[in-house]
């Protein structure tokens, strides 16, 4: 059992879906969530950029007392897992991946589609997915670029974000699918605009509920789990690379959280690696 927080991060606010799900889930746990603004969106990025933003975030997160940690983002997870993973191999690191197994178990056309970032396309871990599960299953793949800045923007309705999802969602329609996987923690903020967007007979996949259930079932099995209640949690803690205010007006209007996050800055350490520091 261990007071320690939860360390959540993602590019920007798209992870605030992982954080509402693990509050939602694992009551009594404390979660010290770090977008890392300054950057967003990552998707465009080299996977070696990436790679260095996560390994510096990772350290800080280690340096605040995370006892475990949750890369809340589909778009670093392709790139960073392994690299965090061997650098702390005694801490317990989930990742996202887009839900490409569960959606090819539900499809009754045999037609998939999964919106992600470039980047996530691209990297090892969603070609060995789809190698994996697809089966006989078609996997249509729509690269979403701009859709993160819109969520980053507040932009989860009205003509623009309608527009531009349509843009994204008629090819994998046209290719007569039926389970839309949301591949970016960024997406299930305009679910409920997709959904009206795509009617009623498709299935929309967000996979947050199911890795705050799986992060549940790593920190019992580590002996990591505070019990609900055994002791009064510390408040949520939330930390940006970008302008605090906006930030704060962000999470209260995407999950409803009270929240006074504290900003930080990118700078460089002695050896010239790019570290986090208070703002
Ligand atoms: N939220 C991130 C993901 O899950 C991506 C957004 C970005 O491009 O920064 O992939």
């Amino acid at each position: 059992m261990s007071q320690a927080p939860i360390g959540i991060f993602d590019s920007g606010v798209g992870g605030l879906s992982v954080w509402r799900q693990v509050v939602h889930h694992l009551p009594g746990e404390t979660v010290l969530y770090l977008a890392d603004q300054a950057h967003v969106p990552y998707g465009n990025r080299s996977a070696a950029e990436i790679q260095g933003h996560c390994l510096a975030i990772t350290d800080h997160l280690v340096r605040e007392g995370c006892k475990a940690i949750v890369v809340a983002c589909n778009t670093a997870s392709a790139v960073a897992l392994q690299p965090l993973r061997q650098r702390f191999p005694q801490l317990p690191i989930l990742g996202l991946e887009p839900a490409v197994k569960p959606a090819v178990a539900i499809t009754r056309s045999g037609v998939v589609g999964v919106m992600a970032t470039p980047a996530t396309f691209q990297g090892e871990l969603y070609r060995a997915t789809v190698g994996r599960c697809a089966g006989s299953v078609q996997v249509v793949e729509q690269v979403c670029i701009g859709l993160a800045d819109l969520v980053e923007q507040g932009q989860l309705e009205g003509p623009h974000c309608d527009a531009t999802l349509r843009r994204f969602l008629d090819p994998m329609l046209a290719a007569g699918a039926d389970t839309i996987v949301l591949g970016c923690t960024h997406y299930p903020f305009v679910i409920e605009a997709i959904r009206r967007l795509v009617g009623p007979g498709l299935a929309v996949l967000d996979p947050a509920p199911a890795v705050a259930r799986h992060l549940g079932e790593v920190l019992e099995q580590q002996g990591l789990r505070l019990a609900p209640g055994a002791l009064p949690a510390p408040p949520h803690r939330f930390l940006t690379t970008g302008e605090a205010a906006a930030f704060d007006r962000a999470v209260a209007r995407l999950v409803g959280a009270d929240c006074r996050s504290q900003a930080l800055r990118w700078c460089r350490n002695p050896e010239g690696e790019a570290v986090l520091a208070p703002a």
